[in-house]
């Protein structure tokens, strides 16, 4: 059945609001809403309840990209000034990809789960993340008691969907001896969250567009022991260039690659800009041909899908790939990942305690004896150049650029959307149209 799907565009503010929240005791979970599984009956899908869960989301960022990073979940007023669009949109979820964890996100979070929206959290931030150049001494304490902190943050709200462990600190050929990182601090946040007692919340990495490894990562981060595997895995694809099609994008060879994977998939970014954007993909991702092996997607970036339709199988797959070989695709020699570091292993009793915030002196060089893993590291060295760490904040480090672009045409929602801006500034503008 066909249904109508309204896609429209967005627009990413450049706000100078930069309120932030007086610092948490607890978090509070005020209005509940189902939790999204991925455990239980033996399919590789998200579900809330007994019905199987679809993302339609958008990446939400405002300022983001812009240098400084600010909280958008802290700031009420805004975050509640735009769920008023995102329920015109029909979006289920949101995804931020940076977060103050000393903030008070109350009272956004509650807002968010009355209009039934829930939440996909990058947890790290610009200065706390894993350093795509140099990843043994990043992989710290001091990194992961922000990280954990984080986590004691959202665990309490029902519409936390998902915390991702990493987005893109795989960003190109040459640095896969990350891996192992990525994958050692994925196995630590489902170690916390089950060792603090919190509700089974779901724990994945967010792979970059990279044609040489975006597969290879999938298996990695789907072979070895349970407490080893991730909960899901999300791509973020940029191959459907309006104009496009199933075929053309190829989005067909992605389905026939992924098929029979045995953890969740979706796409954490969508939306090339390379022509003129249509959407025309929102009716793919959603259709019958896609729905069987991707979970839906967010639309980068604040910007709309409409509502799925097709029920889709699921894959009936749960089970585990098998770990790449080293290659010269694939830079890591043993399937042995890192030791948590023993000054990190303790806050899985104690907890982590207060996080460091967005303004702290950062964690990418803290590695040292005490604070960095003793145990087997299995990256070889890095040849890489790249210095950039790995930032919470995608597309300002690497990737897709998003230039400017004005909006063509206006549907009634697009009006309100330019009429509310009035005089703000605006950084982007995507075109609006219906599919
Ligand atoms: C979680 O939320 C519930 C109410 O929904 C509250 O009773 C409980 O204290 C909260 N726990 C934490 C750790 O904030
Ligand atoms: C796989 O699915 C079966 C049920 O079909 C379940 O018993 C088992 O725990 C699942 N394994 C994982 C790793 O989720
Ligand atoms: C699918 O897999 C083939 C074979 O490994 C690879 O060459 C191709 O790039 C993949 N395509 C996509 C879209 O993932
Ligand atoms: C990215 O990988 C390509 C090979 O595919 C290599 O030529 C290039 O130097 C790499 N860039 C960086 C920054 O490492």
């Amino acid at each position: 059945m066909k249904s109508t799907i309204l896609a429209y565009a967005a627009i990413s503010l450049l706000t100078t609001v930069t309120a932030k929240g007086t610092p948490l005791l607890a978090a509070r979970a005020s209005t509940t809403v189902t939790p999204v599984t991925v455990t239980g009956n033996g399919n590789a899908a998200f579900y809330q309840g007994s019905d199987r869960f679809y993302i339609r989301g958008v990446a939400y960022q405002p300022g983001g990209g812009t240098g400084a990073v600010t909280d958008p979940i802290a700031d009420a007023t805004s975050c509640k000034r735009d769920i008023v669009y995102f329920k015109k949109l029909g979006i289920n979820t949101i995804r931020v990809y940076a977060v103050d964890n000393t903030a008070d996100h109350d009272e956004c979070m509650n807002a968010l789960a009355e209009a039934g929206i829930y939440l996909i959290l990058d947890t790290d931030t610009p200065k706390y993340s894993i350093n795509r150049a140099d990843p043994v001494p990043s992989y710290n304490s001091v990194y992961l008691q922000s990280v954990f902190a984080t986590i004691d943050m959202f665990a309490n709200y029902t519409n936390t969907l998902a915390f991702l462990s990493g987005n893109e600190v795989i960003n190109n050929a040459t640095n896969t001896n990350c891996a192992p990182y990525v994958k050692a601090v994925t196995r630590d946040m489902k170690e916390y969250i089950k060792s603090r007692s919190y509700r089974t919340i779901p724990v994945g990495y967010s792979a970059a567009d990279v044609a040489e490894n975006q597969q290879l990562m999938a298996e990695y981060m789907n072979c070895g022991t349970d407490e080893q595997r991730s909960d899901f895995y999300a791509i973020n694809d940029y191959s459907w260039c309006d104009p496009s099609s199933y075929t053309i994008s190829g989005w067909d060879q992605l389905v026939k690659n992924y098929t029979g994977y045995g953890i969740p998939l979706f796409m954490s970014e969508y939306g090339c800009i390379t022509n003129t954007r249509t959407f025309g993909e929102v009716a793919a991702l959603y259709s019958d041909e896609m729905t069987a092996v991707f979970s839906g997607g967010l639309v980068y970036e604040y910007s709309n899908e409409g509502n799925g339709y097709g029920d889709g199988d699921a894959s009936t797959s749960n089970s585990s790939s098998t770990c790449p070989s080293q290659s010269d695709q694939w830079d890591v020699t043993t399937d042995t990942l890192p030791v948590i570091p023993s000054a990190a292993a303790k806050f899985m009793t104690t907890g982590a305690g207060t996080g460091p915030g967005l303004d702290g002196a950062g964690s990418q060089t803290s590695g040292d004896a005490e604070t960095e893993s003793g145990g087997s590291a299995t990256a070889s060295s890095s040849t890489s150049s790249d210095t950039a760490s790995a930032s919470s904040t995608k597309k300002s480090d690497a990737g897709v650029q998003v230039p400017p672009v004005m909006l063509k045409s206006l549907s009634p929602i697009g009006v309100v959307f330019v009429a509310m801006l009035g005089d703000r500034q605006y950084r982007r503008a995507i075109d609006i149209m219906y599919v």
